[in-house]
């Protein structure tokens, strides 16, 4: 008998508008077929991480496994993180085992953290026998938990990954909800992912940028707006499901993602191959300084995720799901 209960949360990629997103700019991300399972068990069951195995995670395991207690063991943010749901949930969670496995790797902005969060609560809520929490309520437990790994998130990452599907999302400037539509796409968006390396971090690449900006802030700031525009444009050629232009508004983004400094010659190098190789466009997905290039293809993959293997980096084919529907294949 498998005495484990999960909760699984599927991964993102950011189409348009990383970084300005936390200035105000709106941003289009989307979930993959990719993400993270945790399994949940009671203190004395005998599920174990073995039980996490199955074609679904064959790779990428993140090794974490922990309890639901600040003083357990775990890398600090998970604790940290586990202290959360002891406020939400109250003392009965530190009678659980948790422990996660999954096909992202951590800290390359495929939304590792977000995705981690969201499947804890799922996997918490369903082993308290608590009906699955709407999505506000999702997207608002989420946050709690992300702001434990990131600090000061701008939203889209735990945002779109409650949700599943393909989002438009911007924050709030102040007190008001952040503004969130799920798109209808009418054509498929398939795409090549190549994860050049760690990213060294979201909250460090933001606080960077910041430190930057600081000392030409109107010409970065109108380097947010661009990308602002672009998002907006990018928006509605995905909903015409003009991909050739959504490629090339997606090569301009990469052009301010460059400006802006977060970008790498690994990552330069990267996004040149997929558009020799025939991509529509490519930029980087996330904090960048490392981390996700994206290319977006108009068939197969398959050409430009050997291309990018070609740079000695892992690379995968996926494409936009609303990702959620993963968990019953
Ligand atoms: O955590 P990542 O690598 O997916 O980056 C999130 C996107 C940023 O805009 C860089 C940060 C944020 O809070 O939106």
């Amino acid at each position: 008998m498998i005495d484990a209960v999960f909760g699984y949360a599927p991964g993102k990629v950011i189409l348009f508008g990383e970084h300005a997103v936390v200035y105000g700019q709106p941003a289009i991300a989307g979930t993959i077929d990719r993400g993270i399972r945790v399994a949940v068990t009671q203190k004395d069951g005998r599920a174990d991480a073995g039980h996490l195995e199955g074609p679904l995670f064959r790779s990428h395991s993140l090794g974490l496994r922990a309890r639901p207690d600040p003083n357990g063991e775990g890398p600090e943010g998970l604790r940290k993180a586990l202290a959360v749901l002891v406020e939400l949930y109250g003392e009965r969670v530190k009678h659980l085992v948790l422990s996660a496995e999954g096909t992202i790797p951590a800290g390359a902005g495929l939304g590792s953290s977000a995705a981690l969060s969201v499947a804890l609560l799922r996997g918490v809520q369903r082993v308290l026998d608590e009906p699955a929490l709407r999505d506000d309520a999702l997207v608002e437990r989420a946050f709690a938990l992300e702001r434990v790994f990131h600090g000061n998130p701008s939203g889209v990452d735990h945002t779109t990954i409650a949700l599943g599907g393909c989002v438009a999302y911007r924050r709030s400037n102040g007190d008001g909800a952040a503004s969130v539509e799920r798109l209808k796409l009418p054509r498929r968006l398939r795409l090549a992912v190549a994860v050049a390396g760690s990213h060294g971090g979201t909250a460090r690449a933001v606080a960077a940028l910041k430190d930057r900006a600081r000392r030409h802030q109107g010409a970065y700031q109108r380097i947010y707006e661009g990308i602002g525009a672009l998002a907006t444009e990018g928006r509605a050629a995905l909903e015409e499901g003009a991909l050739a232009a959504v490629g090339e508004l997606m090569d301009l983004n990469q052009g301010y993602l460059n400006a802006l400094g977060v970008s790498t010659p690994a990552i330069e190098a990267l996004c040149a191959t997929a558009r020799e190789r025939g991509a529509l466009g490519a930029k980087l997905s996330g904090a960048g300084g490392g981390g996700a290039v994206i290319a977006l293809v108009e068939d197969d993959p398959a050409t430009i995720v050997r291309a990018f293997e070609a740079h000695g980096v892992p690379s995968f084919a996926t494409e936009i799901v609303d990702g959620t529907a993963v968990e019953a294949a």
